[in-house]
C-alpha cells in the first residue's frame, strides 16, 4: 500500500488543508496515524468494523485487545456508553482533555471489534490541537491504539511510525515528537472502586485526590513492589527494543558494579553493549554505549525519553542492554512499569 505521508506542524491554513484531506480518508474507511500527547495513535473510524478491522493488520495486533476510542468534546461519550458514572463524570472534568482513559460499558454503537468482544470501552480525549481538529473533521469517534506494530516500543516521533507502519496504512500524519511519551492512564470505571489498568501520565496519587479510593491493577503491582520483584513471573514481550533488556537492581553503587563486572566479561567479543543510565550516573560507566533516559530530578523528561531511547539502542544494533533500575514513587510508577515490561521482567 503506497501510504500518504503529510507533515503538520500547526494549525493554520496550509495545515488544515492537509488535515481535511487525511481526515476525508477516515470517512472512506481507511486507516491515518495522528500524533497525540502521549504516543502517536493509529486511527480509524470507531463506528465501521472493517475499517477497525484494518488497525489490527496493520500492527499485526492480536485481535482480543480492545482498542481505545477516542473523541474530541466530552458531549460526543453519551451516545458510546451505557451511562456515564457520577466519578467518571469528576474525573473528564479535571483530566480532559489529557492522558487519561476511561473504561466504562458500551453502548451498542461500539462494534465488537472495538470492544474485542468486551461489553466495555477505553475512551480518551486527547489534548492535542492536532489530534483534536483531526477527530472533529473526521466526525467519527476514533479508534486508535498506539501507532507501533506490535510488541515494538510505542512511537513518540514520526520517524518511528515510518520505521514500523509506512505502507501499512492509507495516511502518515507527522509532526513534533509527543510531549508525555508514554500511554494514557487507563481506569475501569466499572469497578468499584475504580481500578487503575495502566499507570500513566495522570497518577494515581492524583486520581486519588479527585476519587478518594482508587486501586491499582495486580498486573501493574505484582512485578514492580519491591518483595515481589523476583519472581519474574511469565515472559512478556512488550514494548521491546529488539536487543536483550535486562534491569539491575540495587543501591547506585550496587548497580553500577553489577553493570561494569557484566560489560567487562564481553570485553573483547563481538557483542555490542549498551547501558541505560541517567545523567546523575552516566560518568560511572566507561564501556559499551551509555544513553542517559534524562536526570533523576525530572521523571516526567525520562518517562518521555523511554521508547525513543529503547528505538536508539536497536538502531545502533545494541544486542545487549543493561538498564538501571529506577526508584519506585507515585511519579515513577508508569515509567517502571513500561520499563520492566520491555525487559520482560528480567532482572539481575
Ligand atoms: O495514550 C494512549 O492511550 C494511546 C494514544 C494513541 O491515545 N493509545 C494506546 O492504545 O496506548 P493501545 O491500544 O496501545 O493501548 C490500549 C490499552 C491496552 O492495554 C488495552 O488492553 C486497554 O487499553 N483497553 C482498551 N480497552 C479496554 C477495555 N474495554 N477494558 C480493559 N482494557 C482496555
Ligand atoms: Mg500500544
Amino acid at each position: 500500500m503506497k501510504t500518504k505521508i503529510i507533515a503538520i506542524e500547526s494549525l493554520d491554513e496550509t495545515g488544515l488543508k492537509a488535515l481535511e484531506e487525511v481526515a476525508a480518508l477516515i470517512k472512506k474507511g481507511e486507516t491515518v496515524v495522528f500524533p497525540t500527547e502521549t504516543v502517536y495513535g493509529l486511527g480509524a473510524n470507531a463506528f465501521d468494523p472493517e475499517a477497525v478491522k484494518k488497525i489490527f493488520i496493520a500492527k499485526g495486533r492480536p485481535n482480543d485487545n480492545p482498542l481505545i476510542v477516542h473523541v474530541s468534546e466530552i458531549a460526543e461519550v453519551d451516545c458510546l456508553v451505557a451511562g456515564i458514572p457520577p466519578k467518571a463524570k469528576q474525573l473528564m472534568d479535571v483530566f480532559w482533555p489529557g492522558p487519561l482513559t476511561l473504561i466504562m460499558e458500551k453502548s451498542a454503537l461500539i462494534p465488537a471489534e472495538v470492544s474485542a468482544g468486551l461489553n466495555t470501552v477505553g475512551i480518551r480525549f486527547p489534548d492535542h490541537p492536532i489530534a483534536r481538529a483531526f477527530i472533529k473533521m473526521a466526525g467519527y469517534p476514533i479508534a486508535a491504539p498506539s501507532a507501533n506494530r506490535s510488541g515494538r516500543p510505542s512511537p513518540t516521533q514520526g520517524k518511528h511510525v515510518l520505521e514500523d507502519l509506512d505502507g501499512r496504512v492509507a495516511a502518515i500524519i507527522l509532526s513534533s515528537d509527543t510531549e508525555i511519551g508514554l500511554e494514557s492512564t487507563v481506569i475501569d470505571m466499572t469497578a468499584e472502586p475504580p481500578v487503575v489498568l495502566r499507570p500513566g501520565d495522570v497518577t494515581v496519587a492524583e486520581l486519588r485526590e479527585v476519587l478518594g479510593e482508587v486501586l491499582v491493577s495486580a498486573n501493574v503491582t505484582e512485578n514492580v513492589v519491591p518483595e515481589k520483584v523476583l519472581s519474574p513471573g511469565m515472559k512478556y514481550t512488550h514494548y521491546s527494543p529488539k536487543g536483550d533488556l535486562v534491569i539491575v537492581k540495587g543501591s547506585t553503587t550496587e548497580i553500577s558494579e553489577k553493570i561494569n563486572n557484566a560489560v567487562s566479561r564481553y570485553r573483547g567479543k563481538p557483542l555490542s553493549i549498551g547501558i541505560l543510565a541517567s545523567d546523575e550516573t552516566m560518568g560511572c560507566y566507561h564501556e559499551g554505549l551509555i544513553i542517559s533516559l534524562g536526570s533523576q530530578k525530572d521523571p516526567r523528561e525520562m518517562a518521555k525519553n523511554l521508547f525513543s531511547r529503547l528505538r536508539t539502542f536497536d538502531e545502533l544494533g545494541v544486542e545487549k542492554i543493561y538498564a538501571e533500575d529506577i526508584a519506585l514513587n507515585n511519579e515513577t510508577l508508569a515509567l517502571i512499569n513500561r520499563l520492566y515490561k520491555a525487559a520482560g521482567y528480567t532482572f539481575i
